[in-house]
């Protein structure tokens, strides 16, 4: 190993690889947002599109990006740079957009605590929707777990990328497949569960529109994390010898399962027809009150969420903290607590945007609805679009070909495959999608 890399920190081996970037991929993407977009739009019908959507656009720009990191052992900033001059604004593009990502993204990963502790101590009462309103627009209370949920990235950040981020996945993500798998096998074991689910599960054709794509590719970059440094900075802590493309695939099909499963989960709880937020905070709580032991479900429920929610937040923190590591050379306890402190002021503008704050309002839209819909609609695609032209048309193709074959594992008669994808079919499809989706946006203003 050389000494840069010991210097810069790495991931131990091939399974803690795995794991963290794993836990960057699953969160509330899988949980709490694939299975209402999923009920929206025609259940099986739009689980078909959506896979489509991960094989063909999703699983290559997940390899470009490790490929980006692993190849410049950098931060996402210095990495597009380091590969072909001129293009640092890449990497900063993405790392604004995971900035705004955190905004509002922690909000909602601070009221998994709050609901975590509802549950066990049986305090939700009654009256489902009523908790979350109140909950939700109070001024503190949400503020105060945003920034306690804040806190503990940090805390885990600044223990360093093995001690830190790698240790933590290495609890966490266990955990968090038992708790699902229990969650699932009990909900399977209601007769109620197996029918509903068949419902769900049914496809529905005449629910796909435009839009659906545009909600099918949307989800399929965001659940892998694409686009945003978070990858591209895991990617540049592989250890030499893990594989690109093998981690990749991992990846992919870990977060696809758990993006079933959950939705398995959600829909034998009968609960499909709610959407959004509700559907987590309010739809699921109620179900489970009904059932014998229906804290612990509860609990459990909100807990999965929460050890999903934080083993994403981390890779975003770590995203950007490493830009104030690297690139403005600051020590990783320093350049965290900018992170960190950013966090909280964002973050906490959006969460008073639900309540206090609610009246101030851009195209309709306050604070937090306006973070999560500019991110998801317009920089997501956009930087699926340019990571794949820069990796299949500015790279230099025998660099670029090096790194994706020999350290990438990815093999020869299947590079050609995933090079035309990155080369052709993503920055076409990705802009097509894009601008229907832009158009039909406008409209609904
Ligand atoms: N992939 C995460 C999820 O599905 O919830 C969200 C996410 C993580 C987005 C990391 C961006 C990121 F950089």
């Amino acid at each position: 190993m050389s000494t840069e890399t010991t210097k810069r920190g790495g991931f131990g081996g091939k399974l803690a690889a795995i794991l963290a970037a794993a836990g960057s991929a699953i969160g509330l993407g899988n949980i709490w947002r694939f299975p209402y977009i999923t009920s929206e739009n025609g259940g099986g019908a739009f689980i078909i599109i959506y896979l489509g959507c991960i094989l063909l656009l999703g699983l290559p720009l997940l390899i470009a990006e490790f490929a980006v990191g692993h190849n410049s052992k950098c931060n996402p900033i210095d990495a597009f740079a380091k590969i072909r001059k001129g293009w640092g604004w890449l990497g900063a593009m993405g790392l604004i957009s995971v900035f705004l990502i955190m905004g509002y993204y922690f909000v909602i990963s601070g009221w998994t605590i709050n609901y975590t502790i509802a549950s066990a101590t049986d305090s939700i009462g009654g009256d489902y929707g009523g908790f979350f309103t109140t909950f939700t627009t109070d001024i503190w209370k949400p503020l105060i777990f945003t920034v306690a949920f804040i806190l503990l990235n940090h805390f885990i950040i600044i223990g360093g990328v093995q001690g830190g981020i790698e240790k933590a996945s290495k609890i966490m993500m266990p955990l968090l497949f038992a708790i699902l798998v229990v969650l699932a096998v009990y909900s399977l074991w209601l007769p109620e569960g197996r029918e509903a689910l068949g419902n769900v599960f049914t496809p529905d054709f005449s629910k796909v529109t435009g839009k659906t794509f545009l909600d099918a590719m949307g989800q399929a970059f965001f659940t892998l994390s694409v686009g945003m440094g978070a990858m591209l900075i895991y990617g540049s802590y592989f250890k030499e010898g893990t594989k690109i493309a093998g981690t990749a695939i991992s990846v992919v099909t870990l977060d696809t399962l758990v993006a079933i499963i959950a939705a398995v989960i959600i829909f034998s709880a009968g609960v499909e027809n709610e959407s959004g937020m509700q559907l987590a905070f309010v739809a699921m709580p109620k179900v489970f009150a009904a059932m014998p032991l229906g804290n612990v479900w509860s609990m459990l429920f909100f807990l999965l969420l929460g050890l999903a929610a934080l083993s994403s937040t981390i890779s975003m923190h770590e995203a950007v903290t490493s830009y104030f590591v690297e690139k403005r050379g600051m020590t990783r306890t320093m350049g965290a607590t900018i992170v960190t402190l950013g966090a909280i002021l964002l973050a906490s503008a959006a969460s008073l945007s639900l309540g206090a704050w609610n009246e101030y309002r851009v195209a309709g839209m306050n604070l937090f609805a306006l973070l999560d819909n500019f991110t998801a609609i317009v920089m997501l695609p956009l930087l699926g679009i340019l990571t794949s032209v820069f990796v299949g048309w500015i790279w230099k193709r025998s660099d670029a070909k090096a790194e994706l074959t020999a350290q990438g594992g990815v093999d020869k008669a299947t590079y050609p495959v995933i090079y035309f994808l990155l080369r052709y079919v993503c920055p076409v499809l990705v802009s097509t999608v894009f601008v229907f989706g832009i158009i039909d946006f406008i409209k609904s203003l």
